[in-house]
């Protein structure tokens, strides 16, 4: 039984209807999921940048669907309002249909995602898994599976013809039926274009002000990481800096003796003395 505020697929289609913004954030855990939920997001994706972010990778090529189910059932626990979205990772849609769905109904079933996020213009696959009764989010612009064929994370469709392609695709995504689509790292000019002829959703990671919503990693937007990201991404708070502070704090109160206290111990009820032969 769902919540009564829980968020589905179908309110998602609404807030592009009733001209409402979409927040969404990647989330690779229970607490995580539970900070989201609690601060109102509408949609958890469990991202494979978990490879980079969580697993400390170069790239998402390595993760694997168990890492994707184990990540998401993590934050499937949470109960969290927002629709959890799990990303399919390299080769969990490249070598059939078939194995495909299979790989999607085992991210449904055993992590508890409510839809998946496939990158790029797989038609077939995308069809096959929402006949599954599967729901498909896109994923167009920079596709970070794609990081090989790309020649590095690049903004994409800069040039008329890149973002020709990028827009056909995204119509095709929209008549195959995705109830949304992520649009990476692309001009804004053409994440406008895009949003405004689609009916359904546009989420937007560097690609500007004019999509329907907006994604950014937890860890990211929390400041997590003292390492150089993209120009895309604002930091709401600097929970490295934190971190390091409060856990130099700890080490200092070890080493001066001030830690723990008599508060923060056990005491027996009994006199112990005698104890120890
Ligand atoms: O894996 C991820 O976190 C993503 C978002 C950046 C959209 O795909």
């Amino acid at each position: 039984m769902l919540k009564d505020d829980k968020i589905t697929i179908t309110d998602i289609l609404n807030r592009k209807k009733d001209k409402k913004h979409i927040s969404a954030i990647t989330a690779y855990d229970n607490p995580s999921a539970k900070i989201a939920s609690d601060a109102g997001i509408d949609i958890i994706l469990v991202g494979d940048s978990l490879g980079m972010v969580i697993q400390g990778e170069k790239n998402t090529l390595k993760v694997e669907i168990e890492d994707m189910i184990y990540h998401t059932s993590m934050v499937s626990k949470a109960e969290p309002l927002p629709l959890i979205v799990t990303d399919m990772p390299y080769m969990s849609y490249h070598l059939s249909v078939e194995k495909s769905v299979e790989n999607a109904i085992k991210i449904v079933k055993y992590g508890g995602a409510e839809a998946v996020k496939i990158e790029g213009k797989r038609i077939d696959v995308i069809k096959s898994i929402i006949d599954a009764e599967i729901p498909v989010m896109g994923h167009l612009g920079l596709t970070p599976q794609s990081v090989n064929i790309m020649g590095g994370f690049k903004v994409q469709g800069k040039l008329k013809k890149k973002a020709e392609e990028i827009y056909k695709n995204a119509l095709e995504l929209e008549k195959v039926g995705v109830f949304s689509i992520v649009l990476e790292s692309i001009p804004e000019e053409l994440a406008k274009i895009i949003t405004q002829d689609l009916k359904i959703p546009t989420i937007g990671i560097g690609a500007g002000k004019y999509c329907d919503g907006q994604i950014l990693v937890f860890h990211d937007l929390l400041g997590f990481t003292n390492s150089k990201l993209p120009k895309f991404v604002r930091k709401y708070a600097d929970l490295y800096d934190i971190s390091v502070n409060a856990i130099k704090n700890y080490i200092k109160d070890i080493n001066n003796k001030k830690f723990p206290d008599n508060e923060e111990t056990y005491h027996a009820k009994e006199n112990l003395k005698g104890l120890k032969k």
